[in-house]
């Protein structure tokens, strides 16, 4: 059902209460998430994006109600991604002669994904759409984060059509950001930037700067996934511009597998020494086999130095470390120092693998790292007490 934003904007996506996982299995979404899609009247009608495809008629269905489709004089299309342009096919059939605006590169993705030839108006930073009272500017936000990615303002209103920059994957009945538990938003918003923005964090830090630049008075951040921000909506562009800069908070996050729990003892004894020496550092420690991988990314992204374990599997490491550092090293995250280790029981590679990769990833590894020889005895715990002080006394 559609909600009133503004006396002139409209919310028409959908909640989708069910999501759990987004863009395959890429990426866990243990709230759900939102479609966002908004209705513009002044003395022209605009549609802001579509939904994902599963709810195209419903999602049509429902705008019908809202409005004769006739009367939309112009449609927006932010983002070429499925979960934006979804519903577009359905509407074309509708109003197959409605101009689509939007990026030279939405226009390829958008062809790419549903092979139509539509009305498509290409447009670049600064133009502008008058629309009555208000108008339209539009800005690319390239890699923000799709090549064909872009903001919509909405002068008069005050709006800021931001697409996915800003959202989370957070379904709430409550569509503004001061109605929900701030916990809760904040730990999305983070997962999402951890998880989708952290290779793209030089495009937000110079996006930002650049829309700032502009001197766009901003009231409201309509985004395409989660919440609205009208309660203070620089709060989550601050927030972006801190995410972006190599963020860091006083943690160090030790991600292992186990096979008979010899590298899991070790992962636990070098907890201990960790926090003997250093009692401020929060310490947390994930099986990568058994917690969702996300929030182990989002527990990366904030940390200020990762430790690695895994047992030697057939001269490598296992199948959860290796997924791991592969989501890792895709990421890019700056500014980061590692170590490894691991129990083996008769070649021991395991360690190796893990510098290397954590090389690859761009961390800095400082120290060898640390095996134990089948099941760890004392002296081995010990040693693994002493890596973990040395490690925490490195950083
Ligand atoms: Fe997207
Ligand atoms: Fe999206």
């Amino acid at each position: 059902m559609s909600r009133k934003i503004t006396e002139k904007v409209t919310w028409v996506g959908k909640i989708d209460w069910e999501l759990k996982k987004f863009h395959g299995n890429e990426l866990s979404t243990h709230r759900g998430s939102s479609y966002n899609s908004y209705l513009i009247r002044d003395k022209k009608t605009v549609l802001i994006d579509t939904v994902w495809k599963p709810f195209a008629d419903e999602f049509v269905r429902n705008l019908k109600k809202e409005i004769d489709l006739n009367e939309i004089d112009y449609i927006v299309i932010n983002h070429g991604e499925i979960d934006h342009s979804g519903a577009l096919v359905e509407l074309m059939r509708e109003i197959p002669d409605t101009p689509i605006y939007c990026t030279a590169n939405a226009v390829k993705s958008l062809k790419g994904h549903y092979h139509h030839d539509w009305n498509f108006v290409e447009v670049k930073t600064g133009d502008t759409l008058d629309i009555g009272e208000s108008k339209l500017i539009f800005i690319e936000a390239r890699m923000l984060h799709w090549p064909d990615s872009m903001f919509t303002y909405m002068t008069g209103e005050n709006i800021l059509f931001s697409n996915d920059a800003f959202g989370q994957h957070y379904a709430s009945e409550q569509l503004f950001n001061d109605q929900v538990k701030q916990d809760e938003l904040y730990y999305e918003a983070m997962k999402y930037y951890a998880n989708i923005l952290t290779p793209f964090s030089g495009f937000v830090t110079k996006k930002i700067k650049e829309v700032m630049d502009m001197g766009l008075p901003i009231d409201i951040i309509c985004t395409s996934h989660g919440i609205i921000w009208r309660d203070n909506p620089l709060q989550i562009v601050n927030k972006y511009l801190e995410w972006a800069d190599n963020y860091q908070e006083n943690q160090i996050t030790i991600i292992y597998d186990t096979m008979w729990n010899g590298t899991r003892r070790m992962a636990e004894a070098i907890a201990e020494g960790i926090r003997s020496s250093d009692d401020a550092v929060v310490v947390k420690l994930y099986n990568a086999s058994k917690y969702d991988k996300n929030d182990i990314i989002t527990e990366v992204f904030k940390s200020k130095a990762v430790l690695v374990g895994s047992p030697t599997i057939n001269r490598g490491i296992s199948f959860s470390i290796s997924g791991i550092l592969e989501m890792i090293k895709g990421l890019g995250f700056k500014n980061k120092k590692a170590a490894a280790f691991g129990a083996y029981g008769w070649s021991g590679e395991g360690v190796k693998v893990i510098n290397e990769e954590l090389k690859d990833a761009g961390f800095e590894v400082i120290d060898d790292g640390l095996r134990a020889l089948w099941n760890p005895d004392e002296q081995a715990l010990q040693q693994c007490g002493e890596f973990g002080q040395r490690f925490v006394r490195s950083l």
